[in-house]
Parts: structure tokens; sequence; C-alpha cells
């Protein structure tokens, strides 16, 4: 049977502008990652896809590469873009991204002109669509001239291939370059992709997050639970369908000492009347440079719950942040 979206779907869920741009992106966004290719049966991801439709999740964020294996996110989305999601196209968030190895040789990886024309092309055709929203550079390129990542990134937007444009994992000294040089050519840049958490606050001490603001870009933050840790999904040992069942060096990141800590985050969650896993998202949001966290999910009912933010409160009191930042033995920050 065909799908029909819940009506009210845009009750079930907040949007924000996405820096100093008209784009308003949902509070929780879907990532494509680990989740969607070809490991997992077409039935779930639609599932997943139609369970983050209806909970008002309108933002899918994809990468050439995403699969396993590179490529198949975005064959596997495309095929529900053809048929059941096709009515609701103008309703939805569309990124991509390269920068990333894709293809053997010279001009399958980084940030040359040559590589994002070819990519983006490839892209589209996978995901059979005329344009995305957001296409971002994946990261930064040590060796090409930035100016040429930028001149191709704004070609892209004035061939009507991307609306909008990101950049993902870009640095303070170069994101502050970038976003000058796309201002000036008038390009759309209005995003900034980058892994922030409870656990890794990067960002808030190499000046990141302070440019992304300075700059006025909305920020998407990626692996909001630190791949499911910050979550209640490993306070009682490793489940076998789980990502630490899967990935060792994950699992071995789950010391006992961490497992203290995530126990203690628990409890301060559970005073705020939410699961880990919500509090941990609202932590993100509490700022409010951030416009959305993107969320991994392998099964309907993480989405139901993560999605569940955003109609929560992000507010945290001065004695919560501290005390989250006590128990994971980090410096205070407000
Ligand atoms: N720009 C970049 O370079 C970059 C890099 C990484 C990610 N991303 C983007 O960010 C997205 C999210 O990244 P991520 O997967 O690292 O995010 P994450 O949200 O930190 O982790 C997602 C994983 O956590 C577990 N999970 C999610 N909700 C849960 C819940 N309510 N309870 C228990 N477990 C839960 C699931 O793992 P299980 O599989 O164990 O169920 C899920 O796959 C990606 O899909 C991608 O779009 C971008």
């Amino acid at each position: 049977m065909a799908y029909t979206a819940n009506p009210d779907r845009y009750n079930n869920m907040n949007y924000a502008p996405c820096g100093h741009s008209g784009l308003q992106l949902p509070r929780v966004a879907l990532g494509f990652w680990q989740n969607f290719g070809t490991n997992t049966d077409p039935a779930t991801i639609k599932d997943l896809c139609f369970t983050a439709m209806d909970c008002g999740i309108t933002y899918f964020d994809l990468a050439n590469n995403y699969g396993p294996e590179p490529g198949s996110a975005e064959r596997n989305l495309g095929k529900l873009l053809r048929t059941d999601l096709k009515p609701y196209r103008d309703e939805l968030i569309i990124s991509t991204k390269a920068g990333h190895p894709m293809w053997p040789g010279p001009y399958g990886n980084w940030g040359s002109r040559k590589h994002l024309f070819a990519s983006l092309d490839q892209s589209l055709e996978r995901l059979g669509l005329d344009y995305v929203d957001i296409f971002y550079h994946h990261r930064m390129d040590p060796n090409t001239p930035l100016e040429e990542t930028v001149d191709a990134l704004c070609d892209i937007v004035k061939q009507g291939k991307a609306l909008y444009i990101g950049l993902s994992k870009y640095d303070a000294a170069h994101l502050e370059q970038a976003s000058r040089m796309l201002e000036e050519r008038h390009c759309p840049f209005v995003v900034c992709q980058n892994r922030y958490n409870m656990l890794d606050r990067t960002i808030e001490t190499n000046g990141t997050k302070d440019t992304i603001y300075k700059k006025e870009k909305g920020l998407v933050a990626f692996s909001p639970l630190a791949r499911g840790a910050l979550s209640g999904r490993y306070l009682n040992g490793i489940p076998n369908a789980s990502y630490a069942a899967r990935n060792h060096d994950f699992a071995k990141s789950l010391t006992d000492d961490r497992l203290a800590q995530l126990s203690c985050l628990n409890a301060v969650a559970a005073e705020r009347g939410q699961t880990l896993a919500q509090m941990a998202l609202s932590w993100v949001l509490r700022d409010n440079v951030v416009t959305s966290v993107l969320i991994g999910a392998s099964t309907p009912e993480q989405i139901r719950e993560n999605a569940a933010v955003a109609s929560q409160s992000h507010h945290f009191s001065d004695v919560e942040v501290f005390s989250i930042d006590d128990i994971l033995d980090l410096p205070h920050t407000l």
C-alpha cells in the first residue's frame, strides 16, 4: 500500500532558522550514514524513513559514500523518492556531500572542481533528483586551493544543482576564510556540520563553535549521541544488534569508568524527566547556534524517542550543567 504521511506531523516537531537564512530545519534530523545501505533490508529502510516523516523530520542527511557500500544509501533513498516520497519532495530537505574517498584515482576524493561536479552528478543520478537542498563539502582539503573549492560550490548553486551550501568538519581558521570567500561571491552558504556531544566538545575549545556563531551560520551537530554511547543502550551490557556489537574499537571505549559515568548521567536525565538519549540531544540543542541534531537510528522506536526531544525543554540549570561536567570530569562550561 502506498505511504500516506501522518497529517499531524508538523505539530510534532519544531523547526529553527538555519543561521541567518530563510531555511528552516527540524530540530531533529535523520542521517543515513550506517543503517541505510546494503546491510539493511528495504522494509526496515522504509520503516525508518516513514517513521521519521511521521515525526515531522523533514531533513534527511546523506553523502556520496554513505552505505555500506558507498553510494547505496543514496540509491536506497532514491528508490523511495521516486515512489512513496515523491509527493513530498517539496517538504523535504535532502543533503549530500563530497570530499571523502568515493572512487579510485585522483578525482575520486577531496575538494577539486573535477571531484565536486562529478560526485554531485553521480549523487543526483542515484537519488533521482534534479537538485539537492544542501550540498556540503565533506572535509577540508589540504592540497586544493580553497578558492577552487569555493568557486566550484558557487557554480554548483548557479547551475541549480544545489540550493544551499554547507561545510563539514571545517576548523575555525578555514571556516573564517571560506565563509568570507563564499560571502564575496554571494553564495548561499548557510550551514556547518560538526561533531558535537557531551563527550566531545572539541568545537567549543578550538573556537569553531564561536566562529559559526560569529558568521551567523547554522550548526548541524552530528554524532550527538556519540554513536549511541549517550543513550540507555549500553547501561546493562552490549545488545546483539548494536553498533558496539559490530565495532570492536567502539566496544572497547565503553570501559567500566565510562559506564559508571553514563549511569550517573542517566540519573540526571531521569531527574529532568528525560531518557539519557533525550538529555544528550537537549544538551546539544541548548545552544541557539545549533539548528539541528543529526541522529542516526537503527529502529523506529529510537527515532520516536529522539524526535520527542524537539518539544521538550532545552534549558539546563547551572547546577545541571556543572553536575554533567563533574560526572564526565570535564572543566565547567556554560
Ligand atoms: N559530516 C560528517 O563527517 C559526519 C560524520 C558522522 C556522521 N554524520 C552524520 O550524522 C548522522 C548521525 O551520526 P551518528 O550515527 O554518529 O549519530 P548518533 O546519533 O550519535 O548515533 C546513532 C546511533 O545511536 C544509536 N541510537 C540512536 N538513538 C538511540 C536511542 N534513542 N536509544 C538507544 N540507541 C540509540 C543507534 O545505534 P545502534 O546501531 O547501536 O542501534 C544509532 O545508529 C549520520 O547518519 C550522518 O548523517 C556526518
